[in-house]
């Protein structure tokens, strides 16, 4: 895209039931990588993240911790939502809450249209209903056991817990009115729906025909009001959905530029929920006559034990436990760089340790102090001039550029493995590169002082491509290295650094003032948690 763009990226808003575990983290770190690369190169960017506070299940959660459901989730997003985002360093430019004013007005307003509109309908649905997942389940969508609390019941494959037989008179959206241009979109818009397996199963699963949808409860009060009944309140996930554009302004007259400015958007969510985002959501944009999504890419999910991690079958890891050892820079990286965005990846306490240790301590961080520690010791902490380029070093350069335009391209297709992948080619030639090169041999000869100066700057230059190019995945460590490599002061701020020109060599002035570079990535105590967890 060219840089100035609107980029428009969101994460799902997660239930306030229970805490953030990784999975959530995940989410929230993939959007806000692409949102930051977004936002370096120069795009009108805006990550929305939030909490889906109305429904059934979080009205049980409360009713059975003796509180209001909304304190209830007061409390969540206080002590837990908003507190994840410092955690795994998420810049988010706005959090929504399902119980915001702003939210709720816009609900009604939408729902209003479409019932002006003759999209619904009063009706009568009789189903299996799954309050952990908040909808309403085909036979295929549900198992049986044999054995266990649960054996002879039906139960949700999602969450292996029993399905409840309801039946309710309810309001209904005309979804099945739009099961022909929903196939034309994913036909006519082949990279709508993402990735290809997510893709597949969606196609197949509106080919199969699409029924009307239940949008209303009765049997309980803890949601939006529909405005021509009030007996009603709007069914969750109707609700939910709509904070994509409430967020932006949807429904607000006063904010009709910002609304058009913005969507559509970009969605980041996890697989578990890719027909709701990519079937039921453009279903009712197109009742509404409002554009489609960009695009919605389902990411795999994290295994503990073969098995999605989860709230509800407790195997849920929080975040912090990983941070508080290995830090907020090595969560982001690592799950984004050893799981392909769009599989499935099983998290274990050894695979992060070891590419903590070989990537990012070993390959990343003592490239940096060593580049560093030598342009202060041979240079007396200037950036040397370079001298004449040989093959060795225009082979770097031409990493650089490379790299740069592979993992703009791959962030383009939401391929953030690939993207870190290309970017860490340079790491990787650069060490080769010091090695072969060895400065510290040069240094012991005074007739090759020129040719020790064009490596350190050939070393050091590709710090500050890497600086700029490694901030949207690791923003701390990156403006460590900046102000250690004396960038800071000669060039400005590394958020300030166009990303699309990263690649673009000799930014870095000679003469750049480098100081004392600790290690990037510290060694870990190996009585830690990790080794509990790892026990
Ligand atoms: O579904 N691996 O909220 P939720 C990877 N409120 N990602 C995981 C994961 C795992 N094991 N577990 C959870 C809801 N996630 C609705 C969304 S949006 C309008 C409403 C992540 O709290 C992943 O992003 O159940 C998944 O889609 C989301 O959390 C579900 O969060
Ligand atoms: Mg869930």
């Amino acid at each position: 895209m060219a840089s100035g763009d609107s980029f428009y990226v969101t994460t799902p808003i997660f239930y306030v039931n229970d805490v953030p575990h990784i999975g959530h983290a995940y989410t929230e770190v993939a959007a806000d990588v692409l949102a930051r690369w977004h936002r370096q190169a120069g795009d009108d960017t805006w990550l929305l993240t939030g909490t889906d506070e109305h429904g059934q299940k979080i009205l049980r959660t409360a009713t059975a911790n003796g509180v209001t459901p909304k304190e209830w989730a007061d409390r969540l997003v206080e002590s837990a939502w908003k507190p994840l985002l410092e955690t795994v360093d998420i810049a988010n430019d706005d959090f929504i809450r399902t119980t915001d004013a702003r939210h709720e007005t816009g609900v009604a307003a939408f729902i209003a249209q479409l019932h002006n509109d003759g999209h619904i309908y009063e009706g009568e649905y009789e189903g299996y209903y799954c309050v952990g997942c908040e909808e309403y389940k085909q036979l295929d969508d549900l198992m049986e056991t044999e054995s266990g609390d649960y054996a002879g019941r039906l139960l949700c494959k999602i969450h292996a817990l029993p399905v409840e037989v309801l039946k309710e008179k309810n309001y209904f959206f005309r979804m099945s009115d739009f099961q022909q241009q929903l196939l034309d979109l994913y036909a006519s818009q082949p990279d709508f729906v993402q990735p290809e397996s997510v893709r597949n199963e969606i196609i197949q699963f509106v080919k199969q025909g699409l029924e009307d949808l239940s949008i209303s409860r009765s049997t309980f009060d803890w949601g939006v009001q529909v405005p021509w009944d009030p007996s009603h309140v709007i069914y969750v996930w109707f609700d939910a959905l709509l904070n994509y554009v409430t967020a932006v302004g949807y429904g607000d007259p006063e904010r009709r530029d910002e609304f058009r400015r913005r969507w559509p958007a970009t969605h980041i969510v996890g697989k578990d929920i890719a027909r709701f985002h990519a079937v039921i959501w453009p279903a009712m944009l197109m009742a509404a006559g409002l554009p489609v999504p960009h695009r919605v890419f389902g990411h795999g999910w994290l295994l503990v034990g073969g098995e999605k991690m989860s709230k509800s079958k407790l195997t849920g890891i929080a975040p912090q436990q990983i941070t508080d050892v290995f830090g907020s820079d090595a969560f982001r990286y690592y799950f984004l760089r050893a799981i392909p965005f769009g599989n499935d990846g099983s998290f274990s306490w050894e695979d992060l340790s070891a590419r903590y240790q070989a990537e990012l301590a070993n390959g990343f961080g003592n490239l940096a102090s060593r580049v560093v520690a030598m342009v202060t010791r041979y240079f007396d902490g200037s950036v040397p001039a370079p001298g004449e380029y040989l093959d060795a070093d225009l082979a770097i350069q031409r990493t650089v550029a490379t790299a740069a335009s592979t993992a703009d391209a791959a962030i383009e297709r939401l391929a953030i493995h690939e993207a870190i992948a290309a970017v860490w080619t340079i790491v990787d030639e650069l060490n080769g590169y010091l090695t072969e090169q060895a400065p510290w041999v040069l240094a012991k000869d005074p007739t090759t002082a020129a040719r020790l100066g064009t490596v350190l700057y050939t070393a050091s230059e590709g710090l500050r491509a890497l600086a700029v190019l490694l901030s949207p995945v690791l923003p701390k460590a990156t403006a460590t290295l900046w102000s250690a490599l004396g960038a800071e002061s000669a060039l400005g701020d590394l958020a300030a650094q166009p990303l699309r020109a990263a690649g673009e060599w000799g930014q870095l002035p000679s003469g750049s003032r480098v100081s004392a570079l600790a290690g990037l990535f510290p060694r870990i105590e190996e009585s830690g948690p990790a080794a509990a967890g790892a026990a």
